[in-house]
């Protein structure tokens, strides 16, 4: 939520802050703004509500010179979208400027206490408290200390209660870009002769050959030839120099309109980058070195708790059924949000596995902690590479699904359902599978990809049929067992980009109130494909008929009964019943998008969302 880049080196900083921003506005897109210092020591500060195009136009006619400068995209939290509560905010001297992500709870208290320094503020929010705090530090500072600035940061954070990454600069010191981060991401990026900070790396990737990713409590000081990172919570500060593995063109839209329609058109190689390395033909089990358990200590597992938001707890729910079926093992998926202040009994030989593309949310890491403190081991999937996910966590598996940039998940969703697959195969191995049962699973894994794009092919129709169902009222999603997980993930999907109003449930749960909500105007997408619970869920889908209700069903090709039934049928390959939702949640993406294409919606940022929530 929120992105910041800030940038320190030879280059005139507006337009790489600017590319940056541009690759960071899925974070967050209310409002945006650039401070920067130019040549003679002044600093210039730009901010306007509304999309990045806007501050680029206004920009465009005036542009800034510099070399030092930092930037904002926002997600509004305190305070509504307007000129006046855009980032960057300044200090009571107009000579500092900060950028922001996070929230400083505790910001009416030290709002009180400026005012009552006779402080005055130009916005609602609480990064403008926190650049007069650092501010009003400075000012105490001696003229002649070094580490002013430095200092003047490292007062102001002492006293804040909350979450933050920011960047700072100050008229006064041209050569100076500090940064600090608690809750919030922040890396540093380190070119050739420049630096960058940011939220994300994919805003550093254009000049960027290494990164380190700052850890809760660092504070980084970066001048024109070196950087150097201390810790308020820590003494001594180590920290580790990665290559940037990102690639520029990773990031880019290509010829695809949308960042969401070229991720879903990416799933197959999502996939193959998910398993490639993993499978164990010889063994038909699967190779996972990062959870850094012995096989005895994998077999020690007796419950699992698997938590996330959103997608990827949607995802957590295809993974406790498929753990529990082929590794026997009991599991309990949970709200990352409802988890942390949830009392929940727990024991020694519990893990904990929490699920997240960005492994940045909020309430994941929240979740983390409170496992850890508990004494839990935690493992985590995750997307990001060096996310605060990878590195609080005991051990995990990383997705390497590439950048995910559309706000609604859907590379994402496959990637962590095909880990829970190998994770279920590995403790199967180990407990009930046989080899040969293993290596079949390991075939059908490897058809995957082909079968995905199969259904990728059938894209013109679902585009074809959503221009048909675009004007509904309301879209129930319904399923059982493997699907259950699906029929969620396909109701997010709809409302999250469409705005319809659009809801998931277990199929069988139909009777016990839903279908109040069946008529002409309220279409069921019925996952029903050939699975443990076929004839059930046709005998629903017949209740929804008699009552004039429209289905379009995803069903399994073959499948010629269903055709008599539904309105529309989708199909999709013949696979084992828990790989299935790697195949019908495509159609369920593919038929959400081209709604919203057709209804106008701005598809990649859907209102009032932003990608990546680092805010309880
Ligand atoms: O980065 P994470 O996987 O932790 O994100 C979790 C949710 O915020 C995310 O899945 C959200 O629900 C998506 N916008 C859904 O499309």
């Amino acid at each position: 939520m929120c992105g910041i880049v800030a940038y320190l080196g030879e280059k005139e900083a507006q337009p790489l802050l600017l590319h940056g921003l541009r690759r960071l506005e899925y974070r967050g897109y209310d409002s945006s703004g650039i401070a920067v210092v130019d040549r003679r020591g002044r600093l210039h500060v730009v901010k306007r509500k509304g999309r990045i195009s806007e501050l680029e136009r206004v920009l465009g006619s005036c542009p800034l010179t510099g070399t030092l400068g930092i930037s904002h995209t926002r997600w509004a939290t305190h305070g509504i979208p307007s000129d006046a509560n855009a980032h960057p905010h300044c200090d009571q001297s107009g000579r500092l400027a900060l950028v922001h992500n996070g929230v400083i709870e505790n910001y009416q208290n030290l709002r009180q206490k400026l005012l009552d320094l006779g402080h005055s503020f130009q916005s609602e929010t609480d990064t403008e408290i926190l650049a007069h705090l650092i501010g009003h530090y400075y000012d105490q500072l001696p003229e002649g200390d070094p580490d002013r600035l430095e200092n003047a940061v490292r007062a102001a954070l002492k006293e804040v209660i909350g979450t933050y990454g920011i960047a700072v600069i100050h008229a006064d010191h041209p050569d100076l870009l500090i940064g600090a981060r608690r809750g919030s991401p922040l890396i540093l990026g380190i070119g050739l002769g420049e630096y960058f900070l940011s939220s994300d790396v994919t805003a550093v990737c254009v000049g960027a050959q290494k990164v380190v990713y700052l850890n809760d409590g660092d504070i980084v000081t970066i001048g024109r030839h070196s950087f150097h990172i201390s810790s308020l919570l820590r003494d001594s500060v180590g920290f580790e120099l990665s290559e940037l593995e990102l690639s520029e063109a990773s990031a880019e839209l290509g010829d695809y309109p949308h960042y969401m329609l070229k991720e879903i058109f990416e799933q197959p190689q999502a996939i193959r980058n998910a398993f490639r390395g993993r499978l164990d033909p010889e063994e038909g089990t699967a190779k996972l070195g990062g959870l850094h358990m012995s096989p005895h200590e994998l077999l020690a597992i007796r419950r699992i708790l698997i938590v996330g938001c959103g997608t990827a707890r949607h995802a957590g729910i295809v993974g406790e059924y498929l753990l529990e079926s082929l590794a026997h093992i009991p599991v309990e998926v949970d709200y990352a949000s409802e988890f942390r202040y949830r009392n929940a009994p727990i024991d020694e030989k519990a893990i904990l596995i929490a699920v997240s593309q960005s492994g940045e949310t909020a309430d994941t890491l929240a979740a983390i902690r409170e496992a850890k403190r508990r004494g839990l081991r935690v493992l985590g999937i995750c997307n990001r590479v060096g996310s605060s996910v990878a590195r609080e966590t005991d051990g995990g598996v990383y997705m390497h699904a590439g950048p995910e940039i559309g706000v609604a998940a859907t590379k994402s969703f496959v990637s962590q359902i095909l880990i829970f697959v190998l994770l279920a195969l590995l403790l199967g191995r180990l407990r009930y599978l046989s080899v040969g049962q293993g290596r079949a699973i390991l075939e059908a894994i490897e058809r995957l990809p082909d079968q995905v794009d199969e259904i990728l092919q059938k894209a013109g129709l679902i585009q074809e049929m959503a221009q048909r169902y675009k004007e509904v009222r309301g879209f129930l999603f319904l399923g059982r067992q493997y699907q259950l997980g699906v029929a969620l993930e396909g109701a997010l999907k709809m409302k999250e980009i469409t705005y319809i109003q659009a809801e998931g449930h277990p199929a069988a749960e139909l009777k016990h109130g839903i279908l109040a909500l069946v008529d002409e105007n309220t279409p069921t997408v019925f996952l029903c494909p050939r699975d443990g619970v076929y004839e059930k869920n046709l005998s629903n889908l017949q209740e929804i008929k008699a009552r004039r209700g429209s289905v379009i069903a995803i069903a399994t090709e073959g499948d010629t009964q269903i055709a008599k039934l539904a309105d529309d049928v989708i199909y999709v390959p013949e696979a084992p019943e828990f790989l299935l939702p790697i195949l019908t949640v495509v159609p369920l993406q593919l038929l959400a998008y081209y709604i919203a294409v057709a209804l106008g919606r701005d598809v990649d940022k859907p209102r009032n969302l932003a990608k990546s929530v680092t805010v309880e």
